[in-house]
Formats: C-alpha cells, structure tokens, sequence
C-alpha cells in the first residue's frame, strides 16, 4: 500500500447549475473522491456561467451544500462586464478565458476585449486560458507579459502549444501550463475506433504530439483531467458535445506509467498536488491523502465509474494501481468503491485573504 497526498484536479466541469443531466456537484464530487482527488477547481462555462455576483454567489451555495470534496470556483468573462472581474477575483482560484468556441457559450469573440481583461484583473489567480491556435496563445502570452500577469494554458494538446510554453518560461515568463491524461493516453488515430467519445476540444493530437509530453513533463506544471462529462446519448447525438470525463482514471493511468518506469512518483506528487498549491491560491484540505495498491492490475469500465456520465473513454483498458482509500481532512471519505463523503463535506478551497 501507498500513500499519497491527495490530489488537486486544477481543471473540472461540475455542470451544476444548467447540465445536472450530465453531472452535479454531489455526483462529480463523489467521482473525484474515487479517483484520489481530494480538490477540484471548477470551470465557469455552466448554465448560466460564472461571470457575475448573483451566480457567483448562486454556486457557492450549491457548492456549500453538495460537494464531498473541496472546490475552488473559476471566474468566467465575455470581456463586457470588467467591474465584476474587478470585484468578484478575491473569491475565485482565477479567471477562465475561452479565446476558442467550445461547450458552451462562453467566449470572448473579440480580441479587442483582450487588453482590458488583462489590465482589470487584480488577482491573486492566475489568468487561465482556454486556446486552441497559436495565435491566440501568442496574444495572451503577450499580455501577460505586458501586465506582468500570471498566465496558466489549460489543456496543452501538442508541439505546437507546448513550444510557445517552453519558449515563454524560457524568457522569464510568468506562465504555467497542464495537460490531461487524455492527451498523454489517446491521439487521433483512436478517433475512428471512439468516435465522438474521442471528440474533445483541443483535439486529441497525433503520435508525435503525444510523445513531446511525456518527454516534457518536467516541464509541464500540472497533470489535470479537464472532466468535461456530457450523457452516452449527446454523444451519439449528430452534434456531439466536445468534453470527456476523466477525474476517476486520472490515477490509475498515471499509476501505470510509474509502473511501466514512465514517471517517477514524485513527479506525480508535484503534478497533481505541488504545483497546483503554488499556482493557484488555495488552502488545501488538512490529512487528506488517498491510499494506493500500485501492484494492482485492473481493467477500467465505465459502468464501475461514479461519474453520473457512466462511461469512459478508457473502457476495456487494463491499468496498474487502484485506488483502495481517500481521506479527506482525516475521515474516511471514500473506500473500495463506496464515498462516504456526504454532500456538503466540501469546503472552499480559496485562500481568503
Ligand atoms: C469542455 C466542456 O465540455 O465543458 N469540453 C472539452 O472538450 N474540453 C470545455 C472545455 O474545457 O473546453
Ligand atoms: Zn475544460
């Protein structure tokens, strides 16, 4: 048995409020705890998005009541309302910017809007962005600098964002970056054989891509899972949401690239917990760690997940290291397949000032 502290999952779609259909704050929590996550920062692209006070306010209270884990909060922005920003970045892990159309509405459709983003936002978070070209992470990049502003790229797919991190970081750049396991286990030659379960934005890349992260996951700051569940029947839908689930297997994939001698297990700790507690501004929970069986070989299906979606784009696949325990603040919380957690056990993990 191993012990590791428990994770903090720096990019999750809860979908409470307006998508309960796909996942709520007590099932998604519950997922989480299965899969070691102790921590989950939640993104704003819910019904309607987090982007003022009233909805603000209106998911801390869902929060309050339904998470068996802890949660942060994203801000979201479309550029229009800069007072909220303004206001409301004391009481958030940071402020989500989409600069590419993805599920949901949210999305700055104007670079214009850009500039007065960066200038408004006081911090402490980070600016956290959604990006897809180069294009828009250059513009960001630049931005950041100008503004002397803390920049996170969320879900690096590939080379291509990922050499403009590494060349960032190399001039002095205050950017950080993650990436998900989804794009460290999956390229696009799996798309024919998952079809729409494959369709994830950024897209899944190719061989090479999918080499030059593992090869730099030194450098890459933070393993998240980007859980984006959407229903078995969205999927087959003739316009598949983009998104897959993913805060349950995020372990036990990364326990089997220890195994193979893939990753080292410290390196594993500083991505999904180091890392995210120096970059965002959080407390985390006290003796909360999760217990592991890294021998333990498994086939993953998305019938034993706990994810109201129920399916995984990892079914049928064999992995070394189960989960068999998650603490959360000294309790019990999750053991062998069952939470027990109950809705509400989470608190805010923002760091208040
Ligand atoms: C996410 C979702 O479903 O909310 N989808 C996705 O493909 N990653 C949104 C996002 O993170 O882009
Ligand atoms: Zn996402």
């Amino acid at each position: 048995m191993l012990k590791l502290p428990g994770l903090i999952d720096v990019h999750v779609h809860l979908r409470e409020p307006g998508g309960e259909h796909k996942e709520t704050v007590a099932s998604g929590t519950a997922a989480a705890l299965a899969g070691g996550v102790v921590g989950v920062l939640e993104m704003p692209n819910t019904r309607p998005p987090t982007c003022d006070a009233a909805t603000l306010a209106l998911k801390q209270a869902i929060h309050r009541a339904n998470a068996r884990c802890d949660t942060g909060l994203f801000l979201g922005a479309d550029g229009r309302d800069l007072a909220s920003v303004r206001v409301l970045a004391g009481q958030v892990v940071g402020l989500k910017l989409y600069l590419g159309q993805t599920f949901g509405d949210l999305i700055i459709s104007d670079a214009g809007l850009l500039p007065p983003l960066w200038e408004t936002w006081p911090g402490p978070g980070p600016i956290c962005v959604h990006v897809e070209s180069p294009q828009a992470l250059a513009q960001a990049l630049a931005l950041s600098e100008r503004y002397h502003t803390p920049l996170h790229v969320a879900h690096v797919n590939g080379r291509e964002l990922l050499r403009l991190v590494l060349d960032a970081k190399g001039r002095g750049l205050p950017v950080t970056c993650e990436t998900t396991p989804t794009y460290l286990w999956l390229t696009r030659d799996d798309e024919p054989r998952l079809g729409p379960f494959a369709r994830v934005k950024p897209p899944l890349g190719s061989a090479e891509d999918l080499a030059a992260l593992w090869q730099h996951l030194d450098d890459i700051d933070c393993l998240a899972t980007d859980h984006a569940p959407h229903t078995r029947e969205e999927k087959l839908s003739s316009t598949p949401p983009p998104g897959l689930p993913g805060v349950e297997t995020l372990l036990p994939l990364m326990l089997t690239a220890v195994h193979q001698g893939r990753l080292d297990l410290r390196r594993l700790i500083a991505l999904t917990h180091d890392n995210p507690l120096r970059i965002f501004p959080i407390t985390p929970p006290a003796e909360s760690w999760v217990e592991v069986d890294p021998d333990e070989r498994y086939t993953l299906r998305g019938d034993q997940l706990l994810t109201k979606c129920g399916w995984t784009p990892f079914e049928t696949r064999e992995v070394v290291g189960r989960v068999l325990r998650t603490w959360l603040r000294g309790r019990l919380a999750y053991e062998a397949g069952t939470v027990l957690a109950e809705p509400g056990t989470g608190r805010d993990l923002v760091r208040r000032a």
